[in-house]
């Protein structure tokens, strides 16, 4: 792997010069996770910081009757583990590899001293952490309805910005999730899911081809589930 050329991709670190980066790329070291692998499990105490190489990961947590409740999915470019080196409490999800991933770690101190000498890269993380709120908060609206469509519609629109790609107004989304994830995502059983995929489909809203997803009109799609 190019750690050089991957630090260059990663959004927080955008602003860094050659040389940081390659300051910076000395002190990471790269860990692979073969799929469904847990890489870091909750309250465990944090020693280390992750970005995504190459691949993707859940962050979830277990609701008292044992359900996995998805909180988010990260891919490449993508950051974790910093909360609990930055509170000093145990980690605050598991997080589990959904395909083969490919990881670059940084120790606890390496983290700390290079949020020191970079204030452009703290900012940078605070701006992903406020991001991540702003979906945490819709997540927390979309549990709340009480019609299952409009989660499981609403929680396809944040894959969409996640994952997916525009072109002439529709969205794609290769390798969507497997449906129990998503229904974890949406609160929801994995036949619901499937159900309302297909009526989804009925409606001439989205289209299915093989893993892949297509929303038509993605404008009219979030006006009608955000
Ligand atoms: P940490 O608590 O150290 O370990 C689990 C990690 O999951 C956490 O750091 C964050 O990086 C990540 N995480 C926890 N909650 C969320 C969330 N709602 N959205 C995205 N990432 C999260």
């Amino acid at each position: 792997m190019d750690k050089i050329a991957l630090l260059h991709t990663v959004p927080i670190f955008r602003d860094l010069s050659e040389k940081d980066v390659v300051t910076m790329s000395d002190k990471m070291v790269s860990r692979s996770f073969t799929q469904g692998q847990m890489i870091l499990l909750e309250e465990a105490m944090g020693e280390t910081f992750f970005v995504i190489a190459s691949g993707s990961v859940k962050i979830t947590r277990l609701s008292d009757d044992g359900r996995e409740v998805i909180l988010a999915m990260l891919g490449e470019g993508d950051f974790f583990g910093e909360m609990s080196l930055l509170d000093g409490e145990g980690r605050s999800a598991n997080v589990v590899a959904l395909d083969e991933s490919e990881v670059l770690t940084l120790s606890r101190n390496d983290f700390l001293d290079i949020l020191q000498t970079f204030p452009q890269i703290a900012i940078s993380l605070l701006e992903e952490l406020a991001l991540r709120l702003r979906k945490s908060d819709q997540q927390i609206e979309s549990l709340s309805l009480s019609d299952v469509e409009h989660r499981i519609g609403m929680t396809l629109v944040r894959l969409s910005e996640e994952l997916g790609k525009i072109k002439n107004g529709n969205v794609s989304i290769n390798n969507l999730p497997y449906q129990q994830d998503i229904a974890n995502m949406a609160g929801t059983s994995r036949e619901t899911v499937s159900r309302t995929l297909s009526l989804l489909e009925e409606k001439g809203l989205v289209k299915r081809e093989g893993r892949d997803l297509k929303i038509f009109d993605y404008s009219a799609f979030c006006r009608a589930f955000s």
